[in-house]
Formats: structure tokens, C-alpha cells, sequence
């Protein structure tokens, strides 16, 4: 069974692999950066979604090569880190949260393999967007690590990259929106309609717009990706040895 990890904002490939080997993948709707790599006798492919010199904004994001380059590898599970925002107090910087549902406020993406011309009509179910069993097995596996996890909440995707205001925080919280962030849409329904199991784990880098007086700045999410890769990657790989990916 073939597994990947998507690294989100600020993620760096850290020594988990033996050998690696980076690549561009050809797919119909352009190139995909994928970095193979031996874990433990098992190939296993790591994307950053940023690119390899992590310089692709959100909304350029091709979502759809990336998606699409997975699943030619022979990808099953998709592993993605992702860096958020929290509209809670209870919900602090430095916590971890497996999203398993989503707003879609995003405005300019291509949002589909699906798109009616000259292809099947599809609606996809999106019931369950996250993998129940690749969350269970990403719970088991923090669980083991000293950190706070909060096993479900909402994520609301914003176009970016600007951050939000705090007016737009407002509405989302009430729209029930637990975090905030920029990538995780269109990603986990591309992987859907592909059916590649795909489940996230992100972590708060900051309170959202409005939610303490603090203006946001990008360097200091950086700041709580760059401790915290290393032990996300653990995560990853200790799930995928409990979900039998290993
Ligand atoms: N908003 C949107 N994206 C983010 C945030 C945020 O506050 N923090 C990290 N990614």
C-alpha cells in the first residue's frame, strides 16, 4: 500500500527518508514536484505543496497536478500537514487539530477533476471529506506524543494570501468554523474524487484576525512549523505503521 505526505506551509523534508530522489511528474494538467524516498524498506513520496524552493502561493497551487501525479504513483493514502489559524481561546498556538470538516471560501482555484467538458458528470460525496481510519490511526499516533490534540473541528479555507480580517473571522466562527487556513481546498476534494483516502493534521500557529489584539504575521507561523516538522513527521510515519501502511 502506497502512502504519501503532502508538507504544508513552512515544512521541511526532515531525515526520516534513507534515499531520496526528487522529481518532476508529468500529468495532464502540468508538473508535479515529488520527492520519493526508502522508509524502512517502503518507497514513500513527499510533496510540498509550497514547491521544492517553497515559493507557490495558495490560489497557484496546482492542487490538480499534485493530486493527479499521486494517484498515477500508485498513491492509496495522502498524510497532509497544514499550518492554521484558530478562531477558539481553547484552541491555542502550538496545539494540533484533525480537521473533519470544511468551508470552502475560496474563490480562483481549479476545484475539480470534474469539470463537464467532454468528461463524465460527477457530483462527489463529501459526507466524510477526511478518512475516518487515517484520522483514527493519526490519533493513536499523537496520542503516544506529548502534545494537545483536538480530534475534530472545522476548517475554513480562505482564498489568500492575504490573512483575513477580523470581520470575516467573525462570520466564519459563526458559521462554525474552528481554524482557518489557505491550501486546504481544493486539495482534500481532488484527492476525493480520485479516491485516495486523504486526512490532514494541522497545527496552530496563531489566534485568527481579530481573535486577540496581535496583528498576524507569516514569520511567526514559520516560527511554530520549524519546531514542530520534525515530531509531525513522526506522527505521519507511526500512523501509517498502525494503519498497516508499513
Ligand atoms: N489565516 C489563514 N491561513 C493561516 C492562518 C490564518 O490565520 N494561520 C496559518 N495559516
Amino acid at each position: 500500500m502506497s502512502f504519501a505526505v503532502i508538507g504544508g506551509t513552512g515544512f521541511k523534508l526532515t531525515d526520516v527518508f534513507d534515499e531520496s530522489v526528487k522529481e518532476l511528474i508529468d500529468t495532464p494538467y502540468g508538473k508535479a514536484e515529488i520527492t520519493s524516498g526508502d522508509y524502512k524498506g517502503h518507497k514513500i513520496y513527499f510533496l510540498a505543496r509550497h514547491g521544492f524552493a517553497h515559493t507557490i502561493v495558495p490560489h497557484l497551487i496546482n492542487y490538480q497536478a499534485n493530486i493527479w501525479s499521486l494517484k498515477e504513483l500508485g498513491v492509496e493514502s495522502i498524510y497532509a500537514s497544514a499550518a492554521v489559524g484558530s478562531l477558539s481561546k481553547n484552541i491555542k498556538p502550538g496545539d494540533f487539530i484533525l480537521p473533519d470538516q470544511f468551508l470552502d471560501f475560496t474563490k480562483s482555484r481549479r476545484c475539480t477533476f470534474f469539470d463537464g467538458i467532454n468528461k463524465e458528470l460527477k457530483h462527489t460525496d463529501m459526507t466524510e471529506p477526511y478518512d475516518k481510519q487515517l484520522r483514527i490511526a493519526l490519533t493513536k499516533a499523537a496520542k503516544e506524543k506529548d502534545i494537545r490534540l483536538h480530534p475534530c473541528g472545522t476548517y475554513v479555507c480562505t482564498e489568500g494570501p492575504r490573512f483575513e480580517t477580523p470581520a470575516e473571522i467573525k462570520i466564519f466562527k459563526q458559521m462554525g468554523a474552528d481554524i482557518v487556513g489557505m491550501t486546504g481546498v481544493p486539495e482534500v476534494v481532488l484527492a476525493k474524487e480520485l479516491g485516495i483516502k486523504y486526512a490532514t493534521l494541522a497545527i496552530i500557529t496563531n489566534y485568527a484576525a481579530g481573535i486577540t489584539d496581535s496583528k498576524l504575521t507569516f514569520e511567526e507561523c514559520l516560527e511554530e512549523i520549524k519546531k514542530r516538522d520534525k515530531l509531525v513527521m513522526e506522527i505521519f510515519m507511526d500512523a501509517a505503521e498502525i494503519g498497516g501502511m508499513l
